[in-house]
């Protein structure tokens, strides 16, 4: 294990509740959610075994259990695997759960080749596997495992919708060699408060991942147009119901525009398997 993965261990591990919450906190983080959720219906088989990647304390784990799949759980912190056994069983799904599993998506020899009729690492573990080289190794397991013409969803942190969110982070940009370091190879050294490493993607990086064994289908931006404005939207969406609803209307319109996916603060890409 490097530095960055003990490093991101340690967040993880420290934030399990956080994380428990943060795709339905607020309506802002409910577009990542609900739009991840669209595409896994759009693209996955009506049923099968799926391998939940980086699920953390599974919140898709237990979607995809409550829609009749089997699923598999994989996680670098034990504490987001020991919660999620919580919630499974309050949720009355972990008959569907098939295993739990501590592990890297940098390693997946605990499977087969070919195992899954779906595999899905979404909301970014993908970002916090460093160096490059690794990330490609993490795609290529996940690729690996996955059955000939199963769909590959894999969501990440976004440099650009990240940059758009400039007033955050005005002391990370007056850091000159942090800062050309984001906005050149998407690495952020003080992600987190400055305590841990994340990668941020540009589009075509991530589907240059899928190499040639993948046919790639669709990109997808999370949170959208809505990037850059989260509490707007948030104020928006609890007060304005009408213009809620339109704006809900053009994201789903738009998001699979690839300038969108590329502003968006998460991104996913969807592919099938050659
Ligand atoms: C932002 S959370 C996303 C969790 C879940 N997939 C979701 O979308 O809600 C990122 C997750 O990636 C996990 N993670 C980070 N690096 C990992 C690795 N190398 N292998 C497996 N999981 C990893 C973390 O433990 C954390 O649960």
């Amino acid at each position: 294990m490097n530095k960055e993965e003990k490093l991101i261990k340690k967040i993880y591990s420290e934030n399990v509740l956080k994380e428990w919450k943060r795709l339905i906190k607020d309506p802002f983080h409910r577009l990542e959610f609900d739009t991840t959720l669209k595409f896994l219906k759009k693209y996955l088989l009506k049923k099968g075994t799926i391998l939940d990647a980086g699920g953390g304390p599974g919140r898709y784990s237990i979607e995809l259990a409550k829609l009749g799949y089997n699923v598999i759980l994989l996680d670098y912190v034990p504490e987001n695997l020991e919660l999620a056994k919580i919630k499974l069983k309050k949720e009355k799904v972990q008959h569907k759960i098939k295993n739990i599993i501590e592990g890297s998506i940098t390693d997946l020899s605990n499977f087969k080749s070919e195992s899954f009729d779906a595999v899905l690492c979404l909301g970014g573990p993908l970002s916090h596997v460093h160096p490059n080289k690794k990330r490609k190794k993490a795609v290529k397991e996940l690729i690996r495992v996955a059955k000939k013409s199963a769909p590959i969803f894999i969501s990440v942190m976004g440099k650009f919708g990240t940059i758009s969110r400039f007033h955050k982070w005005i002391d990370e940009i007056k850091d000159t060699p942090h800062f050309r370091k984001f906005y050149v190879k998407g690495d952020d050294y003080q992600w987190h408060g400055g305590k841990a490493y994340a990668h941020f993607f540009e589009v075509d990086e991530l589907k240059s991942l899928f190499a040639n064994k993948v046919k790639f289908l669709e990109n997808v931006g999370l949170e959208g147009l809505a990037s850059p404005c989260q509490k707007e939207i948030n104020k928006m969406a609890k007060k304005e119901p009408k213009a809620w609803k339109n704006w809900l209307e053009m994201h789903n319109k738009t998001c699979t525009n690839k300038e969108v996916a590329e502003f968006s603060l998460h991104f996913l890409i969807i592919g099938r398997k050659k």
